[in-house]
């Protein structure tokens, strides 16, 4: 599978790009990165620390959009992310040089050269999506499908009562993505808050993991302490975390990993409590809108399972 990454890598972009490059299912051939736990052009040097991390080939990284489509950056979500992104671990700087080369530009030159073929999975939020959607309408046909991580239906909201963060950072954005008549599904906190990483299991894949994950499997285990704590002072987690942006990863190569449910949607871009909402429509005439599919459910122990054997397998 040929996949284009658009992230905004804090510490569960991480686990997620390891993940994948571990996993010989996917051929990464670019990577863009976003405002939105950090700004873009930290997201860009985290990324490359991680491609260091795993001896990963050479995938070209652009960094795009340093600002949501419209409203401000709330800043970076240290909390959950750390200070750096990384939990708070300082890698060493990357040797590896940014590409040069407008988003828009990147992601429409990849769909073009893999027509058909070319998996987009988002782990942040959509600006960058949105703008190249904007710059080229056809990108939305040219691509296979979109994953994203993002949204909630039924769960409640990370950052605001009804919204989860990559959504309520740029809620116009995704509007317009849902819009686009891409191919689209959304991997949210209905799933995402139901699969929880506990520290066993991390002590558990220290002692048993491949040489060649050694050194990503020991970052992962001391960014991991942040991010824990984290999710106990944000989201009442004791003693685990959820898994995020890895679970969108997984849908895109395990989709049986889930049930999903297509619906009518559109995001709220106004008010004051409910901006960055997903809203779908269940009505026989629902809004005018985009078909979308969401996650619902999914298998917890399966997915950690997916999600851990890359990690010794490789
Ligand atoms: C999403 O927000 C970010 O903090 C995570 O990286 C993930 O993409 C979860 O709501
Ligand atoms: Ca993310």
């Amino acid at each position: 599978m040929k996949v284009l990454f658009d992230v905004d890598t804090g510490v569960d972009d991480a686990f997620a790009l390891l993940y994948a490059i571990f996993k010989p299912q996917y051929e990464i051939v670019g990577i863009s990165t976003v405002c939105g736990n950090v700004e873009s052009w930290l997201a860009a040097e985290n990324t490359l620390k991680i491609l260091d991390l795993a001896d990963a080939p050479d995938i070209p990284v652009v960094q795009g959009a340093s600002a949501p489509l419209k409203g401000r950056w709330e800043g970076r979500v240290s909390t959950i992310h750390g200070d750096n992104g990384l939990g708070n671990i300082e890698l060493l700087k990357s040797k590896r040089r940014l590409h040069e080369e407008d988003t828009a530009d990147f992601h429409m030159r990849l769909a073009e050269l893999y027509e058909g073929e070319l998996v987009l999975i988002t782990l942040g939020p959509l600006t960058n999506v949105a703008r190249t959607l904007e710059k080229y309408p056809s990108f939305s046909k040219k691509v296979k499908k979109m994953v994203m991580m993002g949204g909630t239906i039924y769960s409640r909201g990370n950052v605001s009562p009804v919204g989860e963060a990559n959504i309520v950072c740029d809620p116009e954005a995704c509007d317009a993505v849902f819009l686009s008549g891409m191919d689209i599904t959304a991997v949210g906190l209905d799933v995402t808050m139901k699969v929880r990483l506990k520290e066993a299991h991390m002590e558990w894949l220290a002692r048993c993991c491949s040489p060649r994950a050694g050194r990503a499997v020991e970052f992962l285990n001391e960014a991991l302490k942040h991010y824990w704590y984290g999710n106990q002072v944000q989201n009442y987690c004791i003693g685990d975390c959820p898994v995020h942006d890895p679970l969108a990863v997984m849908y895109a190569g395990t989709p049986s990993l889930m049930r999903t449910e297509t619906r009518r949607a559109r995001v709220e871009c106004g008010g004051s409590y409910c901006r960055g909402m997903v809203v779908t429509d269940l009505r026989e005439h629902p809004i005018p809108g985009g078909d979308v599919s969401f996650a619902l459910e999914v298998d917890p122990e399966r997915a950690l399972r997916e999600l851990l054997s890359p990690f010794w397998e490789i």
